[in-house]
Formats: C-alpha cells, structure tokens, sequence
C-alpha cells in the first residue's frame, strides 16, 4: 500500500477542527492589527532562498525539496513563506510605491529534516510580514500580535528576545566573536567549526553541551550594538515590561535563517517537548534592498500550527444540524427539495437511501446533528415528517411546509 511521505502528515478529524480554528482566530487577529490576506506560490526559484535565507543556514544548505523542473529551471518547494513574500513585494512594485503594507498567509512549508516529534518535513505557518515602517514599534506590535492569538488560543508562552544589530554593529562584533571562535576551537564539534568562517553567530546556538560549555564567555552582540540598536532594543524591553509580557533576554537567540536584523523573538512552550517554538521572527530590514527592491524596512513572524496544535483545547462542540432520511423510496424528491430549501440556513445531511427508523438513527448520532426527521409510509400520506430532537430527546409530526 501506498503511504504519506515520511515527515507528511494528513489533516482529518478530530484534528482538522482545531487546525481551521487555529488559521481563523489568527486570520481575524490579524485583520484587526491591519494585515491583509495575500497568497504566494509553494514552488519559486532555488535562488530566491539562497540569496534571502542564506546559503550557509541548514534550511538552504540541508533542507531544500530542490528540483529541475521540465523546462530546466531550478526551483524549491518553499521551506519557509518570508522570502516568497518578498519576492512578490519587489515584483509588484509595492516597495516602489511607499507607504505601509501589512499582509498574511497561511500554508504549508517543506524542510527536509530528520522527522520527530513536533518536527515534520511537511509542515504549516500562519505568518505576517509588515513593511515600511522602521520603528521598534512596530516590533513590539507584532509581539503584542501573537500574544493576542496564543491568549484567544488559550496556550501558554514564553518569549525569547534578542537583537541581531545592523551592518553598523554586526561586522564589529562578528570579528570579536570570530577571534573568540578561534580562541576556543579546539574543543568545538564540526558543525562549529565549519560556522566560524561561513556563519559565526550560528555556533552561539549550538545545542552541544560541550560546545555551549566553551562558549559560556563567547562576546555577546547585546554588548556590541550601536547607539540605535542598542536605543530600540532598550524601547521594546520597556513596552514588554510596561505590558506585562513573559518575556527573557537570550543573547544567544539568532534564528535559522540569515535576513535578521535588530529584533530576533521566538515563542516557546514547555509543554510540547524538544521542538519548543511555537513562533518565531524578527526584523529583516535589508531583505528587500538584497532582493533588488528599494531598501524598506520590514518585521514578521511565523506560527508553527502542528506545534499549537497540541496544545489548543477546543471545548466540546453541541449537536448541530438536521439529518433528513426516507423509509419509502417515493419520499426521496421530498427529502431533496426540504434539504435545498433548509442549507440556506442550517447543516443538513441527506440520506437518500431508504433505511430502517433506527438505522437512520445511528447514522444521524454519529454525525452529531441535533435533529433526526424522516419520511416514512404514514408521513407520505399525511404530508408530514418524523422528527426528533437527539438533544431534547423530544419527538413530533410536523406538516413537510412547516417544516423548512
Ligand atoms: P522559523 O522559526 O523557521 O521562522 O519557523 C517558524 C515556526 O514554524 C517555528 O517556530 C515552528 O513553530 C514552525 N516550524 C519550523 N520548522 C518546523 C518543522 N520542521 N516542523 C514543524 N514546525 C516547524 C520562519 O520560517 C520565518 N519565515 C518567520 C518570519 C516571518 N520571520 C520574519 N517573518
């Protein structure tokens, strides 16, 4: 037999309802903060990752569903929904047009990974890009966002912040911690030691406890920012404190992917195991000037929805719904026109087959509707329909017309 990919996961019941709740709480969230519903392609060029994500990072380097597609070309399923977004921000010519734009998307993302709990090949986001405005407010509106969608959720956080500064601080503190790098290289696994020239501040997050015990006195970048990043970290620290937001500084907190600028925030959840981050982003001020566009600021973030997944406790749903049924095949056309008539109000499910009274029974409990109504001999004759409230366990005849 055929199965799913290994990593891939199908959407179906009980799971699906949590899993639309989920994109629907975030969606009207997000409408409320001024974001608009935008959808990009899943497949776009291998370039357009490389440049944006970084070739050095493991989502680019290890991770992509890379291909050659018919007509020769290099393309990648999206590992992630930033740089897509981007891609479509230059190409129409919204960065030329100034102003503030403020867009979501929901979908999947594929990374080849090693599958494990919470960590899937085949995965979903629900993300924000917001672009043009440059104040750390904007950062900290985005953090406000997400902690507005997880309270609606009813799921518990904490937040991870850092600043990853800005081509005035990076490249000063980036040589410190290189030198740093070396000091200490004796006793670094490979993986670091291939990061000191391609990606020095990827070793900060190694998870080696050999190696994050060597680094204890690594040179941190909150120590080296310059003036304006050090001035908007220090805003967003109050607005967090002001906000009561359970917040921790993690200096060594800098994210999988290269386009960072200033703020790096993750959610994470202790109750969901290794793969603790239920969200995660940041600031990206240079992505759109690296990807051809006009320099605009720009701040996002992303959801992980199978990681919340686990974590959203939908109260119990009531019965809802009318379940329609014939005993005597002549009854059907009936049973159709009542069917139309009432989904302009309500969920029916109609049974066209003639069945017994308690087959029709069964089958309109297990479909959880509230009421059962069936035509049989003595209802055709009269004009009427049997119903029964499964919830009220209340039955009568009611006359077809009054019915619908
Ligand atoms: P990310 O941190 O790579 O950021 O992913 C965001 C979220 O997606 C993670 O916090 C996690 O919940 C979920 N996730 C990532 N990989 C997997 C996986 N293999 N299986 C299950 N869930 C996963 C981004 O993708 C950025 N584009 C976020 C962003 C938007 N930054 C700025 N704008």
């Amino acid at each position: 037999m055929i199965q799913a990919l290994r990593g891939m996961k199908d959407i179906i019941a009980p799971e699906n309802e949590t899993f639309t709740h989920i994109l629907k709480t975030a969606g009207d969230i997000a409408e409320r903060y001024g974001y608009e519903y935008i959808e990009t392609p899943l497949l776009e060029e291998t370039a357009l990752f490389k440049r944006s994500v970084g070739e050095s990072s493991d989502i680019v380097g290890k991770e992509m569903y890379q291909f050659i597609d018919k007509g020769g070309h290099d393309v990648c399923l999206r590992p992630e929904g930033t740089a897509g977004v981007v891609r479509m921000f230059i190409q129409n010519k919204l960065d030329k047009k100034g102003g503030i734009h403020r867009m979501y998307y929901h979908g999947p993302m594929f990374r080849y990974e090693r599958p494990q709990k919470g960590r899937l090949r085949e995965f979903h986001q629900f993300g924000c890009e917001s672009f043009g405005e440059e104040s750390v407010y904007e950062d900290f509106n985005i953090i406000l966002m997400i902690k507005d969608i997880f309270d609606a959720l009813g799921i518990g956080y904490r937040i991870k912040i850092n600043s990853l500064g800005c081509p005035e601080c990076m490249p000063g503190y980036r040589e410190h911690l290189v030198s740093h790098l070396h000091d200490i290289s004796d006793g670094l696994c490979e993986d670091c030691l291939r990061r000191i020239d391609t990606n020095p501040i990827r070793v900060l997050d190694c998870k080696n406890e050999n190696c994050q015990a060597l680094l204890e006195n690594a040179p941190l970048i909150t120590e080296k920012l310059c003036e304006t990043c050090d001035a908007d970290f220090s805003t967003l620290v109050r607005l967090l404190e002001a906000h009561n937001l359970p917040f921790e500084l993690d200096p060594k907190l800098v994210r999988g992917l290269d386009y960072y600028t200033r703020t790096a925030f993750e959610f994470v959840s202790d109750e969901i195991g290794a793969q603790s981050a239920i969200a995660g982003g940041g600031r990206y001020n240079r992505l759109v000037e690296f990807l051809g566009g006009k320099p605009t600021p720009a701040v996002g973030f992303a959801l992980g929805i199978e990681r919340i997944l686990e974590l959203v406790k939908l109260p119990r749903k009531g019965r809802e719904g009318v379940y329609l049924g014939v005993m005597v095949p002549e009854a059907v056309d009936i049973i159709v026109d009542l069917a139309h008539k009432m989904r302009q109000n309500e969920k029916v499910f109609a049974e066209y087959n003639k069945k017994s009274l308690k087959a029709h029974l069964k089958a309109a409990d297990r479909l959880g509707v509230r009421k059962c109504a069936i035509i049989g001999e003595d209802e055709l004759k009269t004009g009427e329909i049997w119903v029964k409230d499964l919830e009220k366990k209340e039955e009568q005849r009611i006359a077809v017309d009054r019915f619908a």
